[in-house]
């Protein structure tokens, strides 16, 4: 896949959330660059850059072949908190440089009159790493149309990514269509829904019919509807099953049936709303 700016993103990233700090992350995160994956999606919120790190280091792999994600978390926001938190995750990661930032959350309209003063200050940071070169590639995640749309208005590099949660059961097309009329790339956070998409009989069925597995079936439904997925897990076969769907294909009829299917796994986080964490 391609970002807009002509910058190469692995189609398939390898999820963090949740990973420990301890050796068998290590171990896990060697694993997954052992058996293919060159895209690791990270943030500063799981607490786990520099154990990730670490794994990256002992995967002896050249740092110009993987593609690393870090994410900006809200207690950093103003300007120079904002360069000093990303110097800080290229440390942790000890990575010389990020291939994507993001912002983790936009500010929410529920707790900021000023939603959008915060959201365009942040940008316009993240524009100065983008301009150093700490930072190949800048986007956003969880953010909703009109937060994107306000965002645009002022910006003077269009975002190249909008992460969001997306899978079976989350379809969330305005903001798809939105980022595919901009050319802003759509990655799929849960695209197994959590887990939780692997308990639902109508999967299993469809999964059965394809001869794979649930999370190879949700994880290509991504890709056809040209997202990029960042499925997690820390079991080396389950790692490997989730690199494995480029030999079949969904057919037009699956997908749509797949797209318009029933509210499942869904996290219920509202970035306009959302009080939780702000
Ligand atoms: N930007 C954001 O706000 C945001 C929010 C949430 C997530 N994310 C990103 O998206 C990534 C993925 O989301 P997620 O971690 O919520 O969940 P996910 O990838 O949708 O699902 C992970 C769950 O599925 C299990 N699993 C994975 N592969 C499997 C397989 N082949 N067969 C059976 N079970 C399997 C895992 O268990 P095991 O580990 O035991 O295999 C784990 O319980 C995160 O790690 C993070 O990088 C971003």
């Amino acid at each position: 896949m391609k970002l807009n700016n002509g910058i190469i993103i692995p189609p398939i990233g390898f999820g963090t959330w949740k990973l420990k700090n301890n050796d068998e992350t290590v171990e896990i995160i060697k694993e997954a660059i052992g058996c293919g994956y060159r895209h690791i999606d990270t943030a500063f919120a799981y607490g786990n850059e520099e154990t990730i790190g670490k794994g990256i280091k002992a995967s002896n792999i050249n740092r110009k072949e993987l593609f690393i994600t870090g994410k900006l978390w809200n207690d950093d926001r103003g300007y120079e908190n904002i360069i000093n938190a990303c110097k800080r995750t290229i440390k942790n990661l000890n990575c010389e440089y990020l291939d994507l930032y993001l912002i983790h959350w936009p500010a929410s309209k529920a707790v900021h009159d000023d939603w959008i003063e915060i959201n365009n200050e942040t940008w316009k940071a993240f524009e100065y790493l983008y301009e150093q070169g700490l930072v190949k590639a800048i986007g956003v995640c969880n953010f909703k149309v009109n937060q994107l749309e306000e965002l645009i208005k002022v910006a003077k590099i269009k975002p190249m990514v909008n992460q969001i949660e997306f899978h079976i059961g989350a379809y969330n097309k305005d903001i798809l269509d939105f980022c595919y009329k901009n050319d802003i790339l759509v990655e799929a956070w849960s695209p197994l829904g959590s887990g939780k998409l692997f308990k639902v009989d109508e999967l299993k069925d469809m999964a059965l019919k394809y001869n794979v597995s649930v999370a190879q079936l949700c994880i290509k439904w991504c890709l056809q509807n040209n997202t990029l997925p960042l499925p997690k897990s820390k079991n080396i076969e389950r790692i490997k099953n989730n690199l494995d769907v480029f030999d079949f294909e969904i057919t037009k009829d699956d997908m749509d049936y797949l797209n318009n299917f029933r509210d499942v796994g869904n996290s219920g986080l509202d970035s306009e709303t959302i009080t939780l964490f702000n």
